[in-house]
Order: C-alpha cells, then structure tokens, then sequence
C-alpha cells in the first residue's frame, strides 16, 4: 500500500511500486493492445500484419480516431479533409523559417505544433468534434512541417503539398523534391501503418496525461513529441544507423556489438518493455528494408543487422524492435538521419489524437502517487546558521 505523507515512517519503506511502472495498468482503452508474450499488436481489434498487409495509413488513421474501419465514401471524404488541411499558415511557416538552420527537427516540430493553436479554429473547444478536426489537422499538417524545415535548413524552396498523393508520397515529395517509385511508396506507408499506434508508451501515456488535466490536443500533442524525441523511444531509429554506419562493413559488426556490450551499453534498436518475443512490427520492416536495400545497391546494412540480430539474440536474449530495421529502411531511401523520429511522430500524431479523444471522452485527472524515500521531521535551520 502506497505510504501517505501524513503516516510516512521515520525511515520509509522501499517502495513498492515498480520501477518505471512496468506491468501497471493505468487505463482502459479500446484503441490498442500489446500481446507481449505472443508479439502480438491489435489496432481497435485488427491485427497489425492485416493492416500491414492490406490496408493504408489513411485508413488506418481513420480506424484509430473513428473505432471502425471506413466505408469507400468515408475514406474518400477522410482523404478530401487531410488534403485541404495539408499546408501551413502564414504564422507557422515564420515559426518554422525562424528556427536556426541547426536546430533539431523534433524541436522545430514541437514548437510548429505547439504554435498551432494560435490560429486553430477549433482552438478552446475540447468538445469531441472540435478535437476531430483539430486531429485531422494535426495529422495533415506534421508532414508539412517536417519537410519544411527539412527544406530550408538546406537552402531550398519548400514544396507545397502535391495533389493526387497519399500521405506518405506527398512527403516524401515535399522532402526530395521526387515522387516516389511505387515500392518506395508503399514501403512507406507501412513504415507509417506501423508506428500509428501502441498502446500506452511513453509518449501517449504523456500525451493523456496532459489532456487528462483538460488541457487542449496541441498541448497534448506537444508534449508527446517532446517525449518521443528521447533515445528510450522514438529517438532510437536514429541511433541505429549512426551505430550501423560507425560498424561500416559487415565483418566489423559481432565484434563490435560484443565489444559495446562488454563495456555495458546498450545496443539502440533492442529490447522492449512489454515484448517478450519478436515485435511484430520489426518483421515487416526488416523485410521491406532488405528489398529496398538490395534495390538500392545498398545490402550492407542489412547484413551487419542479421548479425547484431544473432549476437543480442545469444548474449542478451533480446530481440529488435520497431526501430532498427526502420533506420535502415530509411535510409537506404536516402531520408536523413535526424528525420526519422519525425517520420515516427507525423505517423503516431494519429495514436496521440485518438487517445486524446477517449481520454475526453471520459475524463479524469492522472494523478498518482509517489513513494516517499526522502528525510522526514527535520528541523529548519536559520541561513547564518546553515555551513
Ligand atoms: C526499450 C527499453 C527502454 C526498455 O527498457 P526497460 O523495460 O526499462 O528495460 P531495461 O532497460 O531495464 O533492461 C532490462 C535488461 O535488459 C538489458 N537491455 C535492455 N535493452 C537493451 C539493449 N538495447 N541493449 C543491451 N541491453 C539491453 C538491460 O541492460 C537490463 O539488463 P540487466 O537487468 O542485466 O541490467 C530498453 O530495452 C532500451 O533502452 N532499448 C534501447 C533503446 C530502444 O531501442 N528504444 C526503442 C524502444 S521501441
């Protein structure tokens, strides 16, 4: 039983709380579930590999805000709404243009985001069709931002959204300037299929921790990117190819990991807190990742992941996760490194927005408690007196 203050010990037991809340339900939700022990993952009750397989990011953005897959003319009308949300207004673009050439793309993107509000329609209205438009919005317009910035941080013109593309092609578009091969596309577009939703991770735990106080879906959003950003999570994509580029050849790779794990760290792309086999998503990235790399000329990476595969698999007994085929994936479609967590927000703004709405749904303040561990009863002391 958690201590209260009023009845804390002289000296406080250890807390019995699991560290880092590992295994502790803190909500019900019907948006998505993580099978740990089979490597299972369900949006709204679809598995992943059918929504993999067969579906597109549109719909599965849908599915996630709505609970249900769309009918053709729901889907068509989903696809008209995030086209006519695509570009930015005036005030976010200087937002954007006023970030230094050098500031991080996940930071320019939380501050994009968070400057939305100023000129939302919806702003100051958490009512549920007000926030589904806001998601609409939010969901359309990432994309936007992070090409932008992308863009003018290398001295080119920013694109404005092409007419006619999915989701994925357009930003792709808006990133290179080139409309993607159809592979690429679709490759794409599972990446995203992938990444929309997972239950509760850190960043929409954080995300309906801040709209459970009924603070705004930009506030929300916001901090979920802030959240995301972090090494621990979304941030580990990248680390995995600046770990797959300093190992360079595939000979260099098991002495490298075995190196990195005698020294005790820790190999980004690895682990899960909830999976205790594969993660279901990493089998299909590891797949289009392996076809697009042959393709383009670049199998290198691939190889020197089947052996970190094989080392962390004998030594730790772990498996890889979301983000270590995604790296290679990534690049080897020739996306720089720092822009992959903002591919994994401008896919999981969908998870985010549909948690804000149940969680509005049905509100009440997160607010738990912490276990007491410091000193008690102690005596204040005059600042003279103080050495
Ligand atoms: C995802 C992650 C944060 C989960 O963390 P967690 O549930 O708190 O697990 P812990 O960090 O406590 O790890 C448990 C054990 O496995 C080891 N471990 C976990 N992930 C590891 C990794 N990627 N490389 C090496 N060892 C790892 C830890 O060192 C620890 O070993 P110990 O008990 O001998 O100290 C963690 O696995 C990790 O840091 N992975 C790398 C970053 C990453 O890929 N993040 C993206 C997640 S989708």
């Amino acid at each position: 039983m958690p201590t209260t203050l009023e009845s804390a010990p002289a000296t406080p037991a250890a807390p019995a709380t699991p560290r880092g809340l590992e295994g502790v339900v803190a909500n019900e939700s019907a948006i998505c579930y993580v099978f740990g022990e089979e490597g299972r993952l369900i949006y709204r009750g679809y598995d992943i590999n059918d929504l993999a397989d067969h579906s597109t990011f549109e719909e599965t953005a849908y599915l996630l805000l709505e609970g249900d897959l769309p009918t053709r003319d729901q889907l068509k009308q989903f696809r008209a709404d995030l086209k006519a949300a695509q570009r930015l207004e005036k005030v976010i673009q200087r937002v954007i243009k006023d970030a230094p050439l050098t500031a991080r793309p996940m930071n320019v993107l939380r501050t994009a985001v968070s400057a939305s509000v100023f000129i939302d329609p919806d702003k100051g209205d958490n009512g549920t069709t007000a926030e589904y438009r806001k998601a609409v919005r939010l969901i359309a317009q990432l994309p936007t931002m992070v090409a932008m910035f992308h863009r003018l941080r290398n001295g080119q013109k920013p694109l404005a959204p092409r007419k006619g593309l999915s989701l994925a092609a357009n930003f792709l578009y808006m990133v290179s300037g080139q409309v993607p091969d159809k592979d690429a596309e679709r490759a794409f577009d599972v990446a995203l299929i992938l990444h929309a939703d997972h239950e509760l991770n850190a960043s929409t735990f954080a995300a309906r921790v801040i709209a459970a106080t009924l603070a705004d879906m930009h506030g929300a959003v916001t901090g979920a990117i802030a959240a995301l950003a972090g090494p621990l999570h979304g941030g580990a994509n990248m680390e995995v190819m600046k770990m797959l580029l300093e190992i360079q050849t595939p000979d260099r790779a098991e002495a490298w990991v075995r190196e990195a794990l005698a020294q005790k760290n820790k190999i980004m792309g690895f682990g899960h807190r909830v999976y205790r086999t594969e993660d279901p998503r990493a089998a299909h990235l590891r797949r289009m990742s392996e076809e697009l790399g042959r393709k383009a000329g670049q199998p290198q990476w691939f190889v020197i992941q089947r052996i970190i595969e094989d080392v962390m698999k004998q030594e730790k007994g772990l498996y890889c996760n979301v983000d270590f085929y995604s790296a290679s994936m990534y690049y080897v479609m020739g996306i720089p490194l720092d822009l992959y967590t903002p591919i994994f927000a401008i896919s999981r703004v969908s998870g985010w927005c549909a948690h804000v709405l149940e969680q509005h749904a049905d509100n009440r303040l997160i607010r738990p408690r912490a276990e007491y561990v410091g000193p008690m009863d102690r005596k204040w002391v005059p600042l003279r007196k103080r050495s």
